[in-house]
């Protein structure tokens, strides 16, 4: 995900707009861009299908010690989580090579076997083996969409399209939760209640797959990989830029536009030899690139502050409540005809629509979650024995769990994907965020397993627990999270320490010298219409 401070190479040509507006202007690029978000759909609706499909009476017919089982149903929810991790630690060699296009037809081969295994499972080993497996996929997109989109966009509009993945995200959880809840009534929701009924929402997310995989076959390379694969390729990466921005290949922009990449390939290549000098093969390049995350201490500080963002963001509890809202809302006594379901439904629109605005203040959202934790703690503490006859209570608890997940989507929903790629230069960056995810699935699988039996046991200490990692992330963010939004790199050695965002910056500068786009003086003097810009290297 190639969306961070990197040092700019500033040109005179003026791209367009940023923004919304922005993106009104470039319909295919936005199409393409929505179009791979389908990957985020897949990711969402295998983390949504789940919770609804748990609380189906015929499921827990057909799978008893399932049903009846907190530990074994952790496991199976978050084996999935597990699958995740390694397909996004995997992945980034696999989009290398393959082509971040067909790495995505590779992982929806993948999610479909796991669908179909899912889907068709007469018992407990397929339905764990069917998880794995579509969550080796849903790992590798969660990794590789964020990356081909930033790789396709114009560095003005490239944060606004990688967002999208996480909009992906909430309308495959919101289409879960609301498609459960219609099919839970197939055959009725009581004994006589169909296996379609569960079995039909976890074959449709071989529809989105189907659709996402054909695509692929009439997506586009991203210019970027195609200059990566060297001077053969570089014409194909000119005519593509020119296809993708809906202009002639001797269009002034795209002409500066494929220049920025090449600069940043450059760019790409000078660093490696120089924070690795003499190491050419390409299996001890990446395995240097990984130990120095760990051995170099600037880096293992940015480590650690991309690891951990990742780590309370998961350990705020939002995934507690997307696999397991139905049983929680069953638990506070919200029972009659599928409320539970209904309720689940509700959080799943609340969490897309407040996905929609631009991401805000982490404090805010922190603070409204913790806020909102505390309560819904509280009230469970209170009524914990006599929700049946406090129905006022319940509803008031499932209206703090709603605000839980506003605030989260608005903040620390999106901004997680974000920060990872602004703080470390381009020399280690894919290898960063590839932990970072890592990380980041790591705690979601936790989190997966270890909350039914935080429910059985603790009870509303579950929720307690929970939020001490909001107050963590409130404080933390006040004390220790340097700003990064906008932030040159050689700002970011002032917070982090080392010298690498100045002599990136420094380098950037004489490669643009070189390609005849740069002066020493730390910016391009060629200016159109009086405008410059600042382009940041893909
Ligand atoms: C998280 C997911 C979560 C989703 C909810 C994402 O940012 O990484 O684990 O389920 O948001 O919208």
């Amino acid at each position: 995900m190639a969306v961070g401070a990197t040092p700019v190479m500033q040109t005179g040509i003026s791209h367009g707009d940023a923004g919304y507006k922005g993106l009104v202007q470039n319909p295919f690029l936005l199409f393409l861009s929505c179009f791979a978000s389908i990957g985020g759909v897949l990711y969402g609706y295998d983390q949504g299908v789940i919770s609804g499909v748990l609380v189906m009476n015929n499921f827990a017919k057909q799978f008893p010690t399932l049903a009846h089982d907190a530990t074994l149903q952790g496991w199976m929810v978050s084996v999935l989580t597990l699958g995740a991790m390694f397909g996004a630690l995997a992945n980034g060699p696999i989009a290398d090579r393959l082509s971040r296009r067909w790495s995505i037809l590779l992982a929806n081969v993948l999610f479909l076997i796991g669908s179909i295994i899912q889907a068709a499972s007469v018992n407990v080993p397929m339905v764990f083996i069917g998880r794995f497996v579509a969550g080796l996929a849903v790992g590798q997109l969660s990794m590789v969409v964020p990356l081909y989109i930033s790789e396709l966009a114009p560095p003005h509009l490239r944060g606004g399209l990688v967002a999208l993945q996480q909009l992906g995200i909430t309308v495959g959880i919101m289409v879960a939760f609301w498609f459960n809840f219609g099919t839970q009534h197939i055959g009725g929701t009581g004994d006589g209640q169909s296996p379609v009924a569960w079995r039909l929402p976890l074959a449709l997310q071989c529809l989105f797959s189907l659709i996402l995989a054909g695509g692929t076959f009439f997506l586009p390379y991203t210019p970027r990989w195609l200059m990566m694969q060297g001077l053969d390729r570089e014409d194909e990466a000119l005519a593509t830029l020119a296809r993708l921005r809906r202009v002639a290949p001797s269009d002034p922009r795209v002409a500066d536009e494929i220049l920025q990449i090449k600069a940043s390939a450059l760019f790409d290549n000078e660093t490696t030899a120089a924070m690795f000098p003499g190491v050419t093969s390409s299996s001890r390049l990446s395995l240097e690139r990984y130990k120095s995350l760990f051995t170099v201490r600037h880096l293992n500080r940015r480590l650690l502050t991309a690891c951990l963002l990742q780590l309370i963001q998961q350990f705020t509890g939002i995934n507690a409540i997307i696999y397991y809202a139905p049983q929680i809302f069953r638990k506070i006594g919200l029972t009659g005809s599928s409320v539970d379901l209904l309720a689940t439904g509700v959080i799943g629109i609340i969490n897309f629509l407040c996905t929609i605005p631009p991401p805000s203040l982490l404090i805010v959202g922190g603070v409204g979650m913790g806020i909102s934790q505390l309560i819904v703690a509280t009230l469970y503490a209170v009524y914990n024995s006599s929700w049946a006859s406090h129905s006022a209570a319940g509803w008031a608890t499932a209206v703090f769990v709603w605000m839980y997940i506003c605030n989260f989507a608005f903040s620390i929903g999106c901004v997680n994907w974000v920060i990872p790629a602004e703080i470390f230069p381009l020399g280690v960056r894919s290898q960063a965020v590839g932990v970072a995810i890592g990380v980041n699935w790591l705690s979601n699988f936790c989190v997966a397993l270890i909350t039914p039996r935080m429910l059985d046991s603790i009870e509303f200490g579950t929720f307690y627990f929970y939020l001490a990692f909001c107050v963590f992330l409130v404080v933390w963010v006040y004390f220790f999270l340097p700003e990064t939004k906008g932030v040159p790199i050689e700002e970011m050695d002032r917070v982090f320490g080392g010298h690498q965002g100045e002599q990136d910056r420094v380098r950037m500068e004489n490669i643009a010298i070189q390609l005849g786009v740069g002066s020493k003086s730390g910016g391009a003097e060629s200016k159109k219409d009086g405008q410059v810009e600042q382009v940041e290297s893909v």
